[in-house]
């Protein structure tokens, strides 16, 4: 038996995730914040704060691999981003190295990338330009990810999640979308690889337009097979409203105090 780790599995991509990892041979251990329902036939569910050290060490014992979604998904405060996502991403790593935790899918965003111009074609080793305090914490995490990989040789995939939506919600998403099969795809080939090592990678479906470069991950064998174009002439998709916003690959995020504390300010991941 093989036993997965994924947190924020009450979040859309942990709900996919936990119906399509699940294996005769896999055991889902499944945290959150939030409630997570009744527990399946091999699963177990730990309700706890990532922020919290303690909670996280028993979270993480005896995981042989770790799909970490948890966090704030979109602008907040500092403050919060603080807790769930700087906190909460090195007490995953510092508990999976102590507990011996070998290999972890960090999801990274395109905003740790998101001030970069519309037209600049950006690829995985280019410095970081984030958008937003959100963005800020995915940066974080990348470099934690990479500390503890040179020092520990923990492995890690930081992934940085173009728009994981189904269907497609806006304009922007028709060179950011990522379809719900690529990210299965991809996390699964994160998990089998024989060597891992550290990789950085854009998670973006075979759109036709493109703002990322992921030449430098082909190692990782990766390929996604979907693709936004049967979107692109959609009426119901939202134009971005503002010139930063459209402007900027992060499109909103770019936009100074577009988020309230309560999130509602922001609409794109
Ligand atoms: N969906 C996308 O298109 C997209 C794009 C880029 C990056 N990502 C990243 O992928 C991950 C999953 O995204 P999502 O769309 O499913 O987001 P989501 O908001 O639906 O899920 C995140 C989950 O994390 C939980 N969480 C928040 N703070 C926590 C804490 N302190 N302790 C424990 N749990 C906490 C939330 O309760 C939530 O269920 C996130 O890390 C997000 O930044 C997603």
């Amino acid at each position: 038996m093989v036993r997965i780790l994924i947190t924020g599995a009450a979040g859309g991509l942990g709900s996919l995730l936990r119906d399509r990892m699940k294996g005769e041979q896999v055991t889902l251990r499944l945290s959150d914040v939030a409630e997570l329902g009744e527990a399946g036939e091999n699963e177990e569910l730990v309700q706890c704060d990532l922020g919290d050290m303690s909670a996280v060490l028993k979270l993480v014992k005896d995981c042989d691999f770790i799909i970490h979604l948890g966090g704030i998904a979109k602008e907040n405060s500092f403050e919060k981003i603080l807790n769930g996502n700087i906190v909460g991403t090195y007490n995953i790593y510092e508990a999976a190295r102590r507990a011996g935790v070998k290999r972890i899918f960090f999801a990274s965003s395109n905003h740790a990338m998101g001030a970069y111009e519309v037209g600049e074609i950006v690829d995985t080793e280019m410095p970081f330009r984030p958008d937003s305090f959100y963005g800020v914490s995915k940066c974080f995490g990348e470099v934690l990810a990479r500390y503890y990989y040179d020092k520990y040789g923990i492995e890690s995939a930081c992934v940085r999640i173009g728009s994981c939506f189904e269907p497609p919600t806006e304009k922007r998403m028709l060179a950011t979308w990522l379809s719900f099969d690529d990210l299965v795809s991809l996390v699964k080939r994160v998990q089998e690889i024989e060597h891992l090592g550290f990789q950085t990678i854009f998670a973006v479906s075979d759109n036709a337009k493109n703002w990322w470069d992921n030449s430098l991950a082909e190692g990782l064998g990766w390929q996604p097979k979907d693709s936004v174009d049967k979107y692109t002439d959609d009426p119901s998709l939202i134009e971005e409203e503002t010139e930063i916003a459209a402007r900027l690959h992060g499109g909103v995020y770019n936009a100074d105090g577009h988020f309230d504390d309560n999130n509602s300010g922001s609409r794109t991941v």
